[in-house]
């Protein structure tokens, strides 16, 4: 009898001390986002562009060079319309003055960083991972959130340093368990290999700045359950449910999205909420989506 009542009081002692160990680390990531939050305020008040008409008048200034440019080789007689049309066939949009910054030139593969400084619009000086070193993509797995493995998505985008991050296979195919939760600074690169991230969880871009993402494709993103989820190498904490949006984008600035597609997203495809700013979506395809008749469906 005795040894049953003191089984009952260690295990009522254990399951105390879990609980309240529950409570501090809930009550600890509260208190480490609320601080977050209230640093990425006075940023984003900062990045917040006062004449948004100045934005797009410039966008639309330089769509008209790039037009006229085609225009004036079409009434040439000299072969320029040729060369021009040659090129325009390989993929070189002159129309589109984000893409004739880096599509037209044949190395852009060793010289991926120029991409850093074609963004136009309000993300314009988005310059994600310039000035870091490149950081390669080898493994599609994601199995620790605590502690991810050197080479995966996860392990990348939490370094505290800029990277241009890329990928080290023709196809990757990645199913996040769990949000990927990005610090400042990064450039996601799927250039040159057919990078899907799919079934699983998506990107959260939260309390951040400097952010570029190119070139990935993004299907059948779900909602998650949430749990101990690490953000950076110096902090992890307990994270709620996330709703099944393929991109986040939370509080934060300078966020640059080139050339991803989009499609059966469970939520939003991308998310742009908490104040963000300065923020350029461009050359997207997205397809799939309603979120009404999804919501039914499901
Ligand atoms: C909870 O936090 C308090 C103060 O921060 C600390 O004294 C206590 O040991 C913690 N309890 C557990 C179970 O981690
Ligand atoms: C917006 O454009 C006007 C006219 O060109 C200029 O005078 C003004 O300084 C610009 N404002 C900003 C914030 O760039
Ligand atoms: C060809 O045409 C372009 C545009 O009209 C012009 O700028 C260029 O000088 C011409 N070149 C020659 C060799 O005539």
């Amino acid at each position: 009898m005795e040894k049953q009542l003191a089984l009952f009081l260690l295990l009522c002692s254990l399951s105390y001390l879990v609980l309240a160990f529950a409570e501090n680390i809930t009550l600890e990531s509260k208190k480490y986002w609320d601080m977050r939050e209230e640093e990425a305020k006075k940023r984003t008040v900062e990045a917040y562009h006062p004449q948004p008409f100045n934005v797009t008048n410039h966008l639309n200034f330089r769509a008209r060079i790039l037009q006229s440019k085609w225009l004036e080789s079409d009434v040439g007689t000299n072969g320029t319309r040729r060369v021009l049309a040659k090129k325009y066939r390989k993929g070189c949009m002159f129309a589109n003055p984000i893409d004739a910054c880096w599509r037209c030139q044949p190395d852009w593969e060793k010289k991926r960083r120029r991409l850093a400084k074609c963004a136009l619009g309000f993300g314009k000086g988005t310059t994600g991972g310039k000035a870091g070193r490149k950081y390669l993509v080898t493994d599609p797995s994601d199995d620790d959130m605590l502690n991810p493995k050197p080479g995966t998505l996860r392990h990348a985008v939490i370094q505290n340093q800029p990277l241009w991050i890329v990928f080290g296979k023709p196809i990757m195919r990645i199913k996040l368990k769990q949000e990927v939760i990005m610090t400042s600074h990064k450039t996601i690169d799927g250039r040159g290999s057919h990078v899907i991230i799919e079934g699983g969880a998506g990107i959260t871009i939260q309390f951040v700045e400097n952010i570029i993402i190119h070139g990935i494709k993004f299907r059948n993103i779900v909602p998650r359950p949430g749990g101990l989820i690490r953000d950076s190498l110096t902090h992890f904490g307990l994270r709620t449910p996330s709703d099944g949006d393929a991109i986040s984008i939370f509080g934060s600035h300078h966020i640059w999205i080139d050339h991803c597609s989009f499609s059966r997203c469970y939520d939003g495809l991308i998310d742009v909420i908490k104040g963000s700013t300065a923020i350029t979506i461009s050359n997207c395809h997205m397809t799939d989506h309603d979120k009404v008749s999804l919501v039914t469906q499901w």
